[in-house]
């Protein structure tokens, strides 16, 4: 934890160690699932930069990766309206996992995988590292999931409020009163 961070405000809900041993399952079983295939990782920033970084490490098959950027009618309370960068590379007939680190409502990667599939893929699967179900809006196939989180504003390992915290090891709450201040 960073010493910057006020120990009142917060409690860890995914510690560091158990974080990376499921990034490691996870690794494994896409490892399995995807042999032979032109596997693409595609990740929204800037949230899944290190689940990204971690998992991509994780597998163990050629593969290639690319980013997207979305912008939001309210930042991070969901519903991504345009693109705002664009992958670099085509994904036509390519195996896709779009690699996200927290699904919510849901409006976020339910709006890229319309806009991915339109691309027309070979196969499009998700992969995201935390679950929220509580608020879920849109419905969203998860291939791959991490954890299941209750309802509370998260922060690390890629989560930030804004801005800050993206930095944090472990997975960690914010008490109300902090996300609110
Ligand atoms: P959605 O509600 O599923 O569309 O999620 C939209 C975006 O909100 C996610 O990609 C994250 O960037 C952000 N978000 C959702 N929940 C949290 C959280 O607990 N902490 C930080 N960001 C979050
Ligand atoms: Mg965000």
């Amino acid at each position: 934890m960073t010493a910057s961070f006020p120990e009142d405000f917060r409690y860890v809900l995914v510690d560091e160690t158990v974080l990376q041993a499921r990034v490691r399952e996870l690794g494994a079983q896409i490892t399995h699932d995807f042999q032979g295939e032109d596997l693409r990782l595609i990740t929204v920033l800037k949230g899944g930069l290190f689940f990204l970084a971690d998992l991509s490490r994780a597998v163990d098959l050629p593969l290639s990766f690319d980013f997207m950027a979305v912008s939001q009618y309210v930042q991070g309370v969901g519903g991504a309206v345009r693109v705002t960068k664009d992958l670099s590379d085509d994904i036509e007939g390519a195996s896709v996992l779009l690699v996200e680190d927290v699904v919510d409502t849901g409006l976020t990667v339910n709006y890229v995988l319309s806009l991915l599939r339109a691309r027309g893929p070979k196969r499009l699967e998700v992969c995201a590292l935390l679950d929220k179900p509580a608020r879920r809006i849109a419905q969203v196939p998860i291939a791959y999931r991490g954890f299941e989180m209750p309802d509370k504003f998260l922060v690390g390992y890629g989560l930030d409020l804004d801005g800050r915290y993206r930095n944090l090891k472990s997975i960690v709450a914010l008490r109300d009163e902090m996300v609110l201040s």
